[in-house]
């Protein structure tokens, strides 16, 4: 099958395409990407020179680039997106017109090459704080910041083409990814990234906020899992079932890179911090799906690849410096 990735150049983006190359014989991959600070040629690797890969720079709000890269597909797993929930507070605009305007782009261009399978990769944060519940994937999409809120946006526009238009669009809701690759302003990197210079760990209120960790291999898994064999129209949620206090992931890193606990420093807490994210995932087991990666020893050794990989750690670290210097100013 011939796949147009959006978002290849990624953290999921990067991962998924190496994904189909060692797992699915006679897989070819275009890559629509617009190299944002968060996305590099870098990560793609050897994948890079793969004859079968094929990759085009360009923006998914592009309505003619975006017809362009999906002449001759099959199937579309859009993950192009600006992921990261403190840039979206700090400034929504990118995060309206990515997700919720590109997604727009993505699917009407899918609908006029007549696409056979579309992926639309949404979030766990659509739903909002699972504070006390675990969500299935009929619960309301309840977002609380302007990230989730462009996803929840797009999750709903991507539903209304199968509705509407027959588009055979499957969604999936997946949990916070970790592993490598990630960019270093998600907590896991930016954390192993300030550890190793001794820097304070800027941890938002108490740190007791609950996040499922996903590592990324499962999340690839996942997502073939659903888009050949799901239901066309339907949302899969796709749990860790590692449901972890961020304190709990901190001081792991930490023990991980012989580092000291002294280094955890409380500041102003994140705006509308969701408490806790948590769904079931009866749907995605149902299509014979399990997560494999045991949570401790996965998270030690993605800690252990950032500490391993310093220069591309600190190239991708300096393409965001200028929000992180805003950022974390008085934090
Ligand atoms: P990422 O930020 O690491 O990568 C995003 C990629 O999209 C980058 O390569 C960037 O260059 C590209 N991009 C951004 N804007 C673009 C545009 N306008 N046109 C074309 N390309 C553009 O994100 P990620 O963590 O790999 O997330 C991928 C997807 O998975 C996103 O849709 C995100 O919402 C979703 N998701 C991520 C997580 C997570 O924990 N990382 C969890 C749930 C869902
Ligand atoms: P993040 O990696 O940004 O993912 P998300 O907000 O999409 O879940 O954050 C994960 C958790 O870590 C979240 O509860 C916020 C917290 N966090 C901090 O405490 N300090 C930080 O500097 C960052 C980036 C995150």
């Amino acid at each position: 099958m011939k796949y147009l990735v959006t978002g290849g150049c990624g953290f999921i983006g990067c991962n998924l395409v190496r994904f189909l190359l060692e797992n699915r014989a006679g897989a070819s991959v275009r890559i629509l990407d617009a190299l944002t600070y968060a996305g590099s040629l870098d990560n793609l690797g050897a994948a890079a020179e793969d004859a079968r890969v094929e990759f085009i720079q360009g923006d998914i709000c592009d309505a003619e680039a975006v017809r362009r890269a999906m002449g001759g597909c099959e199937g579309v797993i859009h993950l192009a997106a600006e992921s990261h929930v403190d840039r979206s507070i700090f400034g929504a605009e990118a995060a309206v017109r990515t997700n919720f305007e590109g997604t727009f782009r993505v699917l009407e261009a899918a609908r006029e090459v007549g696409i056979e399978r579309f992926l639309h990769v949404s979030t766990d944060e659509v739903y909002g704080a699972a504070e006390g519940v675990s969500f299935d994937e009929n619960a309301p999409l309840l977002a609380r910041n302007p990230y989730s809120a462009s996803k929840a946006g797009a999750d709903t526009m991507a539903r209304a083409y199968w509705i509407t238009y027959g588009l055979p669009v499957l969604i999936t809701r997946p949990a916070n990814n970790y592993g490598p690759y990630q960019y270093p302003e998600k907590l896991v990197p930016l954390f192993v990234y300030k550890a190793l210079r001794d820097e304070p760990l800027p941890v938002y209120g108490d740190g007791m906020q609950v996040r499922d960790w996903l590592h990324v291999d499962d999340h690839c898994r996942a997502m073939l899992a659903v888009l050949e064999r799901g239901e066309p129209g339907e949302a899969y949620n796709i749990p860790a079932h590692n449901e972890r206090p961020n304190l709990q992931t901190i001081r792991l890193i930490l023990h991980e890179l012989g580092k000291p606990e002294s280094l955890i420093t409380y500041v102003e807490d994140r705006p509308g911090h969701d408490v806790r994210y948590s769904m079931t995932g009866e749907k995605l087991a149902a299509l014979g799906w399990r997560p494999e990666v045991d949570w401790e020893a996965g998270m030690r050794a993605s800690v252990r690849w950032f500490a391993e990989h310093l220069d591309w750690l600190e190239a991708s670290y300096a393409r965001g410096k200028a929000f992180f210097e805003q950022w974390y100013r008085n934090r």
